[in-house]
């Protein structure tokens, strides 16, 4: 997209923000004043506006509601000591929303439709950008189809939206995890490396399971046989085991490439840490788990940040976690990733857009 972007931008007259208490942020329930929006149609993307957060008029015979053809991103901005606006890697999000777009037959957003968009709602909102330690702006791009039309076919209309959220921590307390091995997440061939609506749908009958046998989340295995750890319903997961950080390979298109799994990586081999990314058997966990090499388990996640697990369930039984250091990986990690999103240290990764 080559021309200028013209963007549109209708300020809201009763804002939320006196109204909002900031001590107390629960995940995605508080949501900003504004929404940047752009249609599809015609086959282009136009009608580029910032307007007041606001329920959408959908015809129940909207595609999205029946097949499910919609993709989204999640991302977050941070505020440094100077108070200017810092997003971590939106560049990285929207190629992961391109290829989602792709595999969901949806017209990808052009990158500088994302990004302007993105600034544009940032400018208009940037009051909303928590100033506390921990806390952070999330930003929540998604695309769906909008044709009323009760045939299977892709959509010829879509709109692109965000809009954002205030948040703490998605995970206030570290997670109870139980090794599935009757339902799958992903399958070769399917859609699992897309952040499509449907992989979430299809996740939560088998994680309300296991929530009400007392666990937090999920560990997905493969498709076939059950035999190796995928990743979890919200994060992508990490093992340390003998001295060496395992996780699953996002090869052969199961996995979300995780922008926080990516970063992660990046930064233990830069901390001296041995990185495998390979396929963990069920049976290799355990046996960690059993012999005590099992050093650290945690989930990676825009929205999880870096969640410790303290409890896996393998199979009849559970093994809990022993208590981390503080010079545990998980938490050092946690410590450099979190100094470059409030711009505390040199972004030497070129991870920050301001
Ligand atoms: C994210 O981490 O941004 C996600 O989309 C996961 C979702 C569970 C909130």
């Amino acid at each position: 997209m080559n021309k200028t972007i013209d963007i549109q931008v209708k300020k809201t007259e009763a804002s939320k923000l006196p109204e909002t208490d900031f001590e107390n942020l629960a995940f995605g329930q508080t949501i900003s004043d504004h929404m940047f929006v752009a249609d599809y149609k015609d086959g282009e993307w136009k009608d580029f506006r910032v307007e007041p957060y606001a329920p959408l008029d959908l015809n129940p015979a909207n595609a999205t509601l029946h097949y499910g053809q919609s993709v989204f991103e999640g991302l977050k901005a941070y505020k440094n000591d100077n108070g200017d606006v810092l997003i971590f890697r939106p560049d990285a999000n929207q190629k992961r929303l391109k290829e989602s777009s792709i595999r969901m037959c949806i017209p990808p957003v052009p990158e500088d439709l994302f990004m302007e968009g993105l600034s544009r709602l940032m400018e208009v909102d940037r009051d909303w950008i928590p100033n506390k330690p921990g806390c952070s702006l999330y930003i929540r791009p998604f695309i769906f189809a909008t044709d009323d039309y009760l045939g299977i076919r892709p959509s010829a209309t879509y709109k692109f939206m965000i809009f954002t959220c205030p948040v703490g921590h998605y995970y206030a307390k570290p997670v109870s995890v139980k090794v599935e091995t009757k339902y799958t997440r992903a399958a070769e061939g399917g859609t699992g490396y897309a952040k499509a609506a449907g992989n979430y749908a299809g996740s939560l009958y088998p994680a309300l399971l296991a929530q009400e046998q007392g666990y937090d989340q999920l560990l997905w295995t493969d498709a076939k046989n059950h035999e190796f750890i995928e990743e979890s319903g919200t994060m992508n997961v990490m093992f340390i085991i003998n001295g060496k950080l395992i996780t699953a390979p996002t090869t052969k298109g199961t996995i979300l490439k995780g922008i926080t799994r990516d970063s992660v990586l990046t930064l233990a081999q830069e901390m001296g840490l041995p990185v495998e990314e390979r396929f963990l058997a069920v049976s290799e966990l355990q046996e960690a788990l059993e012999n005590g090499t099992l050093e650290e388990a945690f989930g990676t996640g825009t929205a999880a940040t870096i969640a410790h697990i303290s409890k896996i369930n393998v199979g009849d039984k559970d093994y809990t976690l022993p208590e981390k250091p503080l010079d545990a990986f998980s938490y050092k990690v946690l410590e450099t990733l979190d100094a470059i999103k409030y711009g505390k240290i040199e972004d030497k990764h070129g991870w920050i857009t301001k």
